[in-house]
């Protein structure tokens, strides 16, 4: 069972000693110097620094054990089975930070001339062209940093299709379903536009009558992920997306559960529009904790002249790759540079790596994985699946501990901090908000028949242990972790994320 290390919770700052170093550089020429006053003084005086940037000031090999011991106390893919539903926290394969980590690709420079970077473009080009042909979209922008940046991204290009087309002072609505991830009805906010939120019915999926009485001329479109949060594929998308373009409203796909499908079914057959990609979930970057990520979009042929520039082109006559900033209506950039190219790197070799077979394998396994789990933890006392218990889910499913909660008191949180205490990184919990007691469990394809056996026991453990009355260790976890149970609301209220914000708190 993985256990986190204790260390003391020491802050680098605090191991600051003035006048310690980690790096040694070469003292400069004076040919050097010169040239460093030279371009100091092309830098305006009120654009130069005044004082110290306050580092802290520490030898290399303290950096190095502060940094070892946080890797300690801490948990990841590399350490464990990390079902975090909508997360997709899958093994990603050594290779891709390989690829990502070749000189050729670090040492790069985004502003050297297209010339210099043949090899770089034509790895934009073919992700671009991979995505493109995996999602059903004829064009794509890989320059969003993140799925909710794609998202912005997309949403700004319908904003834009809909201004071209003088239908913009009437188009000021979005359809998202109560089911969706917090991103939807916030990229609708920040784009500009009102969400109408939609029931999900009795199955856990757009309610089409609902739908039918939200829509109006008002409609610019919908958002929605298929499968979707719940890890059920809607069996009427043919019909949603119909309606929703008989009014001239475009269809997004929120891509973040594309592991389900990669391979078997794409969002353009189903009648999209325009389609984010997670990369860093679907393609193998290690994430959390906000990065890093990338969110390609891909978009219908009607709405590739409103791609942020520049795209990648190829000209087979030369066979060069080349930089496209010939966008009719482009929305213009969305991101410094070309996107977030490391990963972006992974993505290409990982999808090189397993071809065409292996990612249909993908899709396979993760909802493989999330079957035979769902079927597991469906039996075990306390628990349920509100939505979908007795059909097939894709690649992942909510279990409920509403019974549990009502039976035993014990809620889906201390079922979190008690699987933490067995080496286990939790669920997702509390969403999707339609569920009580939420668990938001997705396998994902990489884990083994055992791992996901362990989880299923401790679940069971659980059950038993609540049931029995016996529930000392599982309200009073975790004790095993290097932090045990944090005040959610203090955090959230008082979040203190700054050395600069610690030292004033310290000082009250
Ligand atoms: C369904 C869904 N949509 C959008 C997002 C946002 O993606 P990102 O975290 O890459 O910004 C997530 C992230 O978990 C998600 O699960």
């Amino acid at each position: 069972m993985f256990k986190q290390s204790k260390w003391p919770k020491t802050l680098i700052f605090d191991k600051s000693t003035p006048g310690r170093q980690g790096y040694q550089v070469p003292e400069l020429s004076s040919l050097e110097r010169e040239q460093l006053e030279k371009a100091r003084n092309t830098i305006s005086n009120n654009l130069l620094r005044k004082s110290s940037p306050n580092l802290p000031e520490v030898s290399e090999l303290e950096v190095v054990r502060h940094f070892t011991r946080l890797s300690q106390m801490n948990y990841g893919v590399d350490s464990g089975f990390y079902p975090l539903g909508s997360c997709t926290m899958k093994y990603n394969p050594k290779i891709c930070d390989t690829a990502a980590s070749m000189l050729q690709a670090q040492n790069i420079h985004p502003y050297q001339p297209a010339d210099t970077v043949q090899g770089s473009l034509q790895v934009m080009y073919e992700l671009a062209s991979w995505l493109a042909e995996l999602s059903g979209m004829t064009g794509l922008t890989l320059q969003p940093a993140a799925g909710a940046h794609g998202e912005y991204t997309g949403i700004m290009i319908l904003r834009k299709y809909h201004e071209t087309q003088n239908n913009l002072v009437i188009k000021n609505e979005i359809i998202v379903p109560d089911s969706a991830h917090g991103t939807n009805p916030a990229t609708v906010s920040m784009c500009g536009f009102k969400t109408i939120v939609i029931p999900s019915n009795g199955d856990g999926c757009v309610d089409i009558d609902a739908l039918k009485s939200s829509v109006t001329e008002r409609t610019a479109g919908m958002m929605l992920t298929n499968p979707n949060t719940l890890g059920i594929f809607e069996p009427n998308i043919k019909e949603i997306t119909e309606i929703i373009h008989g009014v001239d409203g475009l269809m997004y796909y929120d891509g973040a559960n594309f592991n389900a499908i990669m391979g078997k079914v794409r969002p353009g057959d189903m009648g999209f529009d325009i389609v984010h990609f997670n990369i860093h979930k679907t393609f193998a970057t290690p994430h959390g904790g906000g990065g890093p990520g990338a969110g390609p979009v891909g978009v219908i042929s009607r709405l590739v002249p409103f791609l942020p520039v520049p795209t990648v082109a190829y000209n087979p006559a030369d066979d060069k790759y080349s930089f496209n900033y010939d966008h009719k209506y482009t929305i213009g950039k969305v991101r410094s540079y070309f996107g977030n190219f490391s990963t972006l790197l992974r993505a290409y070799s990982y999808i090189l790596r397993l071809g065409q077979a292996g990612l249909t394998r993908v899709s396979e396994m993760a909802n493989l994985n999330a079957n035979y789990m769902k079927t597991q933890c469906a039996r075990i006392k306390g628990f349920s699946v509100p939505y979908g218990e007795n059909s097939s889910c894709m690649h992942e499913f909510v279990l409920s501990a509403k019974k549990l909660c009502k039976e035993t008191e014990i809620t889906a949180l201390d079922i979190s901090k008690y699987l933490l205490d067995n080496g286990l990184h939790p669920p997702t919990i509390y969403f999707p908000l339609i569920v009580p007691e939420a668990l938001m469990i997705e396998p994902t394809e990489t884990e083994p028949k055992e791992v996901i056996d362990d989880f299923i026991e401790v679940l069971k453990k659980i059950s038993e242990l609540a049931y029995s009355g016996k529930t000392t260790d599982i309200l009073k976890a975790p004790v095993s972790t290097s932090i045990g149970r944090i005040d959610d609301v203090k955090a959230a209220r008082e979040p203190i994320i700054s050395y600069r914000m610690l030292k004033a708190k310290r000082n009250e």
